[in-house]
């Protein structure tokens, strides 16, 4: 009993598994897109670091209720595969992902929509230039992402029975939720974000 991950457990990890893959891809390609290098650096960090949860989930997936948490540490060596990020460039043709951005941008506008905080679009039309706006999207979208995958975690940790691997979901979460204050920090200092 112990050692066995029950059938829901493992869908979630599998779901979040993916989420985490769509991370590192989204984060790469908008760091290779990004007009302004300090977000390009800011989206490559961010990548290499879904890329270690990437990691930690598929060690869970295979140690199942023996996972320790201390196998986490693994993740320098798979990390390695980050290089291999490059090699994504398969994973990138599947990536209609770039263009479901644009949608995915707008619907995130909804969800955001929250009530002491605003996107500032504005900017765009008149002073942003084009190069700006198209940053502003990418943080947007990720901000967004960050978000979902957030709340994807929380369900993951209710539905948690063993305490290792509820921990190692505790600490992905509160990671995600620090990559969309990253996020926000950015915005906000760049004026795309305003507290209101
Ligand atoms: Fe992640």
């Amino acid at each position: 009993m112990q050692g066995q991950l029950s059938q829901k457990e493992r869908m979630l990890l599998e779901d979040l598994k993916k989420e985490e893959d769509l991370c590192v891809i989204k984060y790469q390609s908008y760091a290779s897109q990004a007009k302004d290098p300090q977000l390009s650096q800011l989206f490559n960090k961010l990548a290499g670091e879904e890329q270690k949860h990437y990691s930690t989930i598929n060690q869970i997936l295979q140690s199942g209720g023996q996972f320790q948490p201390g196998q986490q540490g693994q993740g320098g060596g798979q990390q390695g595969q980050g290089g291999g990020q490059q090699g994504q460039g398969q994973k990138q043709s599947q990536g209609g992902g770039q263009m479901s951005i644009a949608s995915q941008g707008m619907q995130s506008g909804g969800q955001m929509g929250q009530a002491a905080s605003k996107i500032n679009l504005n900017q765009m039309g008149t002073g942003g230039s084009a190069q700006q706006s198209q940053d502003q999207h990418m943080l947007h979208d990720m901000l967004s992402t960050e978000k979902y995958v957030s709340s994807a975690y929380d369900t993951g940790v209710f539905e948690s029975s063993h305490p290792n691997i509820r921990q190692a979901l505790q600490k992905i979460q509160q990671d995600e939720q620090g990559h969309g204050e990253q996020i926000f920090q950015y915005m906000n200092s760049h004026g795309m974000y305003q507290v209101q």
